[in-house]
């Protein structure tokens, strides 16, 4: 943004450049980007270090420069809704917004909503944590892992997950061969910090985790450490998700034994799931359980989702048909419920499939 404006800005003084009598345009662009981003945006001051002369101009120099003139490109640039007060327009870190939708939008996730809450509002009310935030989400597909990503790369960044600050990687994807992980290893570094360098609060989502070969977890591995900075970068502000079926037999089962024992749902702790889910990711195979991610305390949060019931799936139903401007009757959110399977065999009480593939479904019921 600011770069923008500087250049902008810089154009108009080239006209002027016989009173400046500038070296080089190179020269010119740090010096006033420097003076305009302090100064008048009032952001960091980031002094070039590297070069002791290049010193931030002092006010004096500007002052001799039309003020009408200055209000007169900033209610331009303005008006082009380049101007935010986060200094960053890309990013809107509206946690307002992400409790709203975390409340209205995801059903039957009470611990998922109150954990990603938490942690993301924790770590941005916080600019000295000295590691970026990591969180791993768990559970089976269709529960909510990707939507509750999407969520928050909503709510975070103002062009949500198209956004230039959020990064997605599918695992089998982007990273198909095993053979080739020494070559992904290399892509992989190197495409966090390109993003990290222009954008330091990126939000970097790996889909299907469990999927991430062994040597590409321990490459990104230093990133989410406690360092200050690594080769001259600072990963502090960035936020890792972690989206995985891991463990997602284990939080089934304590799901299935609240459900036998007659308690509520809703009265499942964090406390009931650690235990069990620690122990399936010992047991399960692959990268990503059996890295040091999970053991070396890298991960901030373990957010489970659990496995959905007949009623929330005639809630997503609803949201469904929402989205496409149409208000369905009971009967028929029953219709699309009951078209689906549930598990186990015995009781039939989960949704295999979780919403997942409700909007489409819904082409079916259509009138
Ligand atoms: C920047 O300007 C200074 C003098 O103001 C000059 O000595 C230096 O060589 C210039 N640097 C570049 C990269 O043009
Ligand atoms: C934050 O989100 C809420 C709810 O979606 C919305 O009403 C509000 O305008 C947003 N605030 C900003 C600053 O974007």
């Amino acid at each position: 943004m600011c770069v923008r404006w500087f250049l902008l800005v810089l154009g108009a003084l080239s006209a002027e450049a016989d009173f400046f009598q500038f070296d080089s345009i190179s020269n010119v662009s740090t010096y006033y980007f420097n003076y305009i981003y302090c100064n008048i945006w009032e952001g960091e001051c980031q002094p070039n270090q590297d070069d002791a002369t290049q010193q931030v101009p002092t006010r004096d120099l500007w002052a001799g420069f039309p003020q009408d003139y200055i209000s007169l490109l900033h209610q331009w640039y303005c008006s082009l809704g380049q101007c935010c007060e986060s200094g960053d327009c890309r990013i809107t870190n509206n946690i307002t917004g992400l409790s709203r939708d975390l409340q209205r939008k995801l059903h039957g996730q009470h611990l998922a909503q109150s954990v990603v809450l938490k942690a993301i509002q924790g770590f941005l009310n916080n600019p000295e944590s000295n590691k970026p935030l990591t969180l791993s989400f768990h559970g089976w597909s269709g529960t909510g892992k990707n939507f509750v990503a999407r969520i928050i790369a909503d709510n975070l960044y103002r062009d949500g997950v198209k956004s230039e600050c959020v990064r997605l990687f599918i695992a089998p994807f982007h990273f198909p061969h095993a053979r080739l992980v020494d070559t992904y290893k290399g892509q992989l570094r190197e495409a966090i910090r390109d993003m990290v360098l222009r954008c330091p609060q990126t939000l970097f989502i790996f889909d299907e985790a469990e999927k991430l070969h062994p040597g590409l977890i321990d490459a990104i591995k230093p990133y989410m450490d406690h360092y200050d900075n690594v080769d001259g970068v600072s990963y502090r502000r960035a936020i890792f998700l972690f989206l995985s079926n891991i463990g997602g037999a284990a939080i089934n089962d304590v799901a299935l034994d609240f459900w036998h024992s007659g308690q509520n749902r809703e009265d499942i702790g964090m406390e009931d799931l650690e235990h069990r889910l620690r122990a399936e990711t010992m047991e399960s195979h692959g990268g990503f359980a059996q890295s040091e991610l999970m053991s070396g305390h890298l991960i901030d949060f373990f957010v489970p989702f659990l496995p959905l019931e007949y009623r929330h799936i005639k809630l997503c139903a609803r949201d469904a048909y929402a989205a496409r401007g149409l208000e369905a009757d009971e009967a028929t959110l029953d219709e699309v419920a009951k078209a689906m399977l549930y598990v186990p065999k015995e009781e039939r009480l989960f949704s295999a499939q979780g919403c997942k593939s409700i909007p489409q479904r819904i082409n079916f019921f259509l009138p």
